[in-house]
């Protein structure tokens, strides 16, 4: 399929909120720890050798395009390249999760950090050229970054958080160092995310998993301002933005005045509900809950099938979860969820 008949994959179709017979599906984490074919590949590098390393994140990549045969595929990378790349010391433990040795607190440390990285991000767009000669036109490649909100939670408490205490606290006390932080990484994101287009992905996803700890007042002011900023200056050309954010359930009527294509909805509302609440021409990706990939098949296809049933007559709405596929949740079932999806026809 060339660059031109990509506009008319089930994705692409269901992303700009045109008809499609069935809804695309993709999953988030779908390229990860859940696959035995991953641990092979992981066994021999390290995670952030593995984002680096064209060849490698192009073969991780292809593993559920290779394997599932999902609508989409997604670059293998991580939100957290944009924060190395801008000076966080980051390194990946097994069991523990990302770690930054040298993390953001004060004001010499925001001084510190670099804002014009593209150079050092070049292994990204590199992965892409190679990952688009792979899939050759059969699918289109979704880019990512993180959002501002959630890479900064992560430099501000050195890791993964429960609580974002730290986070939370420089947004209540120093909102003005905040904004420094939040504007930086804004700047990082959208040269990223416009090297990615140019590179070649055809949709982009912003990733704000930890949303859901702001309230409304301060998700305005902390997360949803600099998401605009990103979104309004990114080269679109016909590449769709998606918009995901765990809280989007809550935080979708916001999300929506950023003009993304698709808002991506966790598995707290009804879809159908949120979708109707949009202005036209926003899809909605989403929204079963990951755990049901745990469940019994005959329960997997029974709420795929519900899913489906509420969405019928719906154009713009593509299959995923409401977040991304736990590291134990068994491969089978996973297959077994995509068949479902695939043999269901409106
Ligand atoms: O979706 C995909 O398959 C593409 C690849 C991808 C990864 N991370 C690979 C990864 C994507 C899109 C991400 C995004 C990401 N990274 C997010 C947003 C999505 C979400 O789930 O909310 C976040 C918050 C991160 C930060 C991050 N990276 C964490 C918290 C961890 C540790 C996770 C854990 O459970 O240990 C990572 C590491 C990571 N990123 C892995 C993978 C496959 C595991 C690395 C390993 O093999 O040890």
């Amino acid at each position: 399929m060339s660059h031109q008949n990509l506009q008319d994959s089930l994705f692409l179709r269901a992303a700009f909120s045109k008809s499609t017979e069935r809804p695309p599906v993709w999953m988030m984490r779908q390229a990860g720890r859940f696959m035995p074919e991953y641990w092979e590949i992981k066994n021999k590098y390290s995670f952030l050798e593995m984002c680096k390393t064209p060849e490698i994140a192009a073969d991780v990549t292809m593993l559920p395009v290779d394997l599932l045969d999902i609508d989409a595929a997604i670059l293998f990378s991580d939100i957290l390249v944009t924060a190395e790349a801008m000076g966080g010391d980051l390194s990946f433990t097994q069991g523990i999760g990302p770690r930054f040795a040298n993390p953001v607190r004060n004001q010499s440390d925001i001084d510190n950090l670099l804002t014009d990285v593209d150079d050092k991000l070049q292994y990204v767009a590199d992965a892409i050229k190679v990952i688009q000669q792979r899939l050759n036109g059969k699918i289109p490649l979704i880019g990512f970054a993180g959002a501002p909100f959630t890479v900064m939670s992560y430099l501000v408490e050195g890791g993964s958080s429960k609580d974002f205490k730290l986070t939370k606290l420089m947004l209540h006390n120093q909102p003005e160092m905040a904004h420094q932080l939040l504007s930086k990484i804004a700047k990082v994101t959208t040269d990223y995310l416009n090297l990615q287009i140019e590179a070649g992905v055809n949709a982009i996803q912003i990733f704000d998993s930890w949303a859901m700890a702001l309230s409304w007042d301060d998700y305005t002011e902390f997360s949803h301002r600099y998401i605009q900023e990103i979104i309004s200056n990114l080269n679109r050309k016909d590449v769709p933005v998606i918009s995901f954010c765990k809280g989007s359930s809550v935080f979708a009527p916001l999300m929506a005045q950023t003009k993304p294509d698709v808002i991506s909805v966790d598995w707290n509302a009804d879809l159908l509900n949120i979708k109707k609440s949009l202005p036209q021409g926003i899809a909605v990706q989403g929204n079963l809950d990951p755990h049901i990939l745990y469940a019994d098949k005959s329960v997997i296809k029974n709420r795929i099938h519900k899913l489906f049933e509420r969405m019928r007559g719906e154009d713009g709405f593509i299959f995923n979860l409401g977040h991304g596929i736990m590291p134990d949740i068994p491969f089978d079932n996973v297959k077994y969820a995509v068949n479902v999806i695939k043999e269901f026809r409106y």
